[in-house]
């Protein structure tokens, strides 16, 4: 892994355009649990009971409970190594974008700012009748009540069965498919659209890298599949590129 892992660095180092999209994994170190891994969130609670707009309007308390829950429980934790890779990186490299399908904010505290958080927020919530949304880092009551018209809040996050935020999509094709190093960390891969990601990167030229703790469906698709815990692996990746953007700005090397 070690080849693999230099070979990476150097193709992050040269190139141009770069896109990473991340999933649960990547706050895995941070004490967030991921969706489907051993001690993931799914296993104690069915999705399809708590992340679906259905289920949202036959159970609002029992949903609410799960996400007062999750923001409780994020709230008590700090970004990783991992994120702050992915934040030094983008003061690095000209033209980077960050898709991440985690609502755990993790990233933006981590300083990353070229983000898109492609299934919304956990700090967000939305009025499920008028246009009130705000972002709300406080306790929730049980059942938050929209300021402005009284009903019903809903957490602002993209559930099952939801479309995407309009605009996000679009954003997410158009600089996958114009990446030239793509790099997919701590997700499944089993989850659309972001699923479809490497592909569309690799149709169009990019290589294509992963990043995981083990292998995953889509690690034999990928040009490298590094494994082991993205805490350590992206910390080392990015020591290279941040030195040598350092000596270039200081004149001391270059490319
Ligand atoms: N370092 C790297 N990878 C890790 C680590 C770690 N420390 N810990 C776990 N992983 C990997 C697991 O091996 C797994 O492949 O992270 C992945 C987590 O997968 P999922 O739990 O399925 O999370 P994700 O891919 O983000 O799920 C996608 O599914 O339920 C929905 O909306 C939810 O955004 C989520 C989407």
């Amino acid at each position: 892994m070690r080849a693999d892992l230099e070979m990476v660095k150097a193709l992050l180092d040269g190139s141009r355009r770069v896109v990473v999209l991340t999933g649960a994994g990547i706050s895995a170190e941070s004490g967030v649990p991921t969706f489907r891994g051993r001690d993931g969130l799914w296993r104690n609670h069915r999705p399809e009971d708590l992340a679906r707009p259905d289920a949202f309007e036959a159970h609002p308390d029992l949903v609410w409970e799960f996400y007062n829950w999750r923001r409780r429980l994020v709230a008590g934790c700090e970004p990783n190594p991992a994120h702050r890779a992915l934040a030094e990186l983008e003061r690095v490299l000209p033209n980077f974008l960050l898709i991440t399908q985690n609502v755990d904010g993790l990233h933006v505290r981590a300083g990353s700012r070229k983000l898109v958080q492609m299934h919304g927020s956990l700090w967000q919530v939305k009025c499920t009748v008028c246009t009130h949304a705000r972002e709300d880092f406080g306790e929730l009551p049980a059942l938050p009540e929209c300021p402005v018209c009284g009903h019903l809040l809903r957490p602002g996050v993209v559930w099952f069965g939801e479309p995407l935020v309009p605009g996000v999509l679009r954003i997410a094709i158009d600089r996958v498919s114009k990446a030239d190093v793509f790099l997919a960390v701590g997700t499944s891969g089993l989850v659309q659209p972001a699923a479809s990601f490497h592909q569309l990167a690799k149709d169009h030229g990019a290589v294509t890298v992963e990043v995981n703790l083990e292998p995953t469906p889509v690690s034999g698709f990928m040009d490298f599949a590094l494994h082991g815990p993205a805490g350590e692996i992206l910390p080392e990746l990015i020591a290279g590129i941040a030195d040598t953007a350092s000596a270039r700005s200081t004149g001391g090397g270059g490319r």
